[in-house]
């Protein structure tokens, strides 16, 4: 091994050393970094000084990266950096709920690399849970019934969340045909096209309704699914510093952004992986 990778959890999460990420990685670090992620689902770097070219890069070694849409650009920045602020007047923080990234999309990230320019003094840790066991802990009753079952993903949490500044109440129904901007269905237990394990793939965030159901037949079915892939056995939480990197597998796990910094900066910095459609 050409790294060090210190376990968070039993069940998810590793930290690595010995690599220096603002250099040019040799193809058997990468492939090291590449196996971390897909044993840990989300891997932890410390103490690295990154332009938004290093970020990029580092994304480019495990695929193509993902543009954003034109109302997430930056101006002045590249259109594939992604810039997650939180001001200390702003309320509600980006990521707040379980979810994996833009599972509203047909073609949903692989996998997000986000870097830490200003943390809060204290709190912002991000939660990660490993949805391997979040299916492999299901009933046997469950698993054959979600078997071929799909969901619809779509972005109307978020929308109606920043628009009117309130989440919505868990279950609430909101205006997700008028406010998405996307929508897609994906198998609700899905196959990790590289591990070949089956993985939970339903989230708080993006996951509307099962398809064939309306969004309140399909409340219970999902929160139960919701309480079940994100307890505390499937979990680690990462503290942040200054340099932090962690690249997650939107494949394997889901994440949240706690929001206990009121009245405090974070600024931090993300590429997103392309990934494969769901199966
Ligand atoms: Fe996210």
């Amino acid at each position: 091994m050409t790294i060090s990778v210190t376990k968070l959890t039993d069940a998810i999460g590793a930290e690595i050393g010995d690599v220096d990420l603002s250099n040019p990685l040799a193809a058997d670090t990468v492939a090291d970094i590449r196996q971390a992620l897909l044993d840990h689902c989300v891997i932890f770097f410390r103490d690295q000084e990154l332009s938004d070219d290093d970020l990029m890069r580092i994304g480019r070694y495990f695929g193509e990266l993902q543009p954003l849409p034109p109302h997430r650009q930056f101006p002045g920045l590249y259109p594939e950096i992604l810039v997650v602020e939180k001001k200390p007047e702003d309320v509600i923080n980006f990521g707040w709920e379980w979810h994996s990234d833009t599972s509203h999309l047909p073609v949903p990230s692989l996998g997000s690399i986000l870097y830490a320019i200003e943390v809060p003094k204290t709190g912002g840790d991000t939660m990660f849970a490993n949805q391997y066991l979040a299916y492999d802990t299901l009933p046997d009753e469950m698993k054959e019934k979600l078997a071929g079952m799909k969901a619809v993903h779509a972005n109307g949490r978020i929308h109606n969340t920043l628009k009117n500044n309130r989440i919505p109440e868990q279950g609430e129904e909101v205006e997700s045909a008028t406010y998405s901007d996307a929508w897609s269905t994906h198998p609700i237990v899905r196959t990790h096209p590289e591990t070949g394990r089956k993985a939970l793939y339903v989230n708080l965030t993006h996951t509307e309704s099962i398809e064939g159901m309306s969004v309140a037949e399909s409340q219970d079915l999902l929160h139960y699914l919701y309480e079940h892939s994100t307890q505390d056995a499937f979990t680690c939480r990462f503290k942040w510093r200054k340099g932090s990197v962690t690249f997650w597998d939107n494949r394997s796990c889901q994440h949240a952004a706690l929001n206990d910094y009121p009245g405090e900066y974070r600024l931090m910095h993300r590429v997103q992986v392309k990934g494969t459609p769901p199966f």
